[in-house]
């Protein structure tokens, strides 16, 4: 059976979402890390959004973001915008970016943060995603079980999703970086937000020494509150796509996976990350 594929550029055998410019991901390759920045690490779909808004949350002492406004022009995407961009900013930067540790620019001053999702919802969500953004990826009629085999084979935009987790997790107890789950959020995120604060220090101490700020982010943040406005975080999606602030749920891909599909995840999964302690960060 020929199976729909979603459209990449392949940059070097990394491949990218088509309406990314190429300048964009070279040019951010070169970028300089400096001393005060502060990186947001994710693969696609697994809680950068929701990590970005905190963090520009944390820097407005919790007062929303205007519905007029991007998120993006505050944090933007590295390989999206390139160097140039990100250079233009006042530092100190909040900088987002889906890179792996090892394309990821390194200064041992700057801080990095990185957010995992376990593999099974994750590629739940880069579906819906991959579907819903026509012009990057031509694939609004492709099926689950099409982009299953295309994620498990980590022929998808950022690569492999193991490679990418792999290659932070094993820089987890490195003393600039702070790796936590979007479980972990989802089950406690006045918790995440207080280890966000503990690591990044200085001004970002104040939202969890005044209980109001604290209040406003987590209330800000929620679910409920981010799927209004979504032009805010996403540009907009045809109607008959989810939108960009879907579902926010742990457990939806048993909403999808065939029981096949599970176990051939799983396998890969174990095989994977061997020898690592990834095993107890989530059960499928
Ligand atoms: P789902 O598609 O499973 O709903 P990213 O920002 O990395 O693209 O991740 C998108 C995923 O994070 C989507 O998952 C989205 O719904 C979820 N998400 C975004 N904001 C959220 C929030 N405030 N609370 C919980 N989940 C959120």
């Amino acid at each position: 059976m020929t199976r729909k594929k979603p459209s990449y550029y392949n940059h070097d055998g990394f491949l990218m979402p088509m309406g990314f410019p190429i300048e964009g991901f070279i040019s951010a390759l070169q970028y300089k890390a400096q001393p005060s920045d502060i990186f947001l690490v994710t693969y696609p779909k697994c809680g950068t959004t929701w990590t970005q808004y905190i963090l520009w949350l944390m820097q407005h002492q919790g007062e929303p973001l205007s519905p007029l406004e991007k998120l993006e022009t505050y944090i933007p995407h590295l390989e999206e915008v390139g160097k140039e961009t990100i250079e233009k900013l006042p530092q100190p930067r909040v900088i987002k970016t889906h890179f792996p540790y090892q394309l990821t620019p390194y200064n041992p001053q700057a801080k990095y943060i990185y957010v995992a999702r376990n593999p099974f919802d994750c590629v739940v969500s880069f579906y819906h995603h991959t579907r819903g953004f026509i012009k990057h990826y031509d694939f609004a009629e492709g099926t689950f079980n099409d982009f299953f085999e295309c994620f498990i084979r980590g022929e998808v935009d950022f690569g492999d999703y193991f490679d990418h987790l792999l290659s932070w997790y094993k820089h987890k107890d490195d003393e600039n970086v702070l790796f936590f789950t979007y479980e972990g959020m989802k089950s406690n995120i006045k918790m995440t937000i207080i280890e966000i604060a503990n690591f990044l220090e200085g001004n970002y101490l104040n939202c969890i020494e005044n209980n109001e700020i604290l209040n406003k982010i987590i209330l800000n943040s929620s679910l409920k509150n981010m799927k209004k406005d979504q032009q805010r975080w996403s540009s907009q999606r045809p109607d008959n796509m989810p939108s960009f602030i879907r579902k926010g749920e742990v457990g939806d891909w048993k909403n999808y996976f065939s029981s096949e599909q599970q176990q051939r995840l799983t396998d890969k999964f174990m095989m994977r990350t061997a020898g690592t302690h990834l095993k107890h960060l989530w059960s499928f």
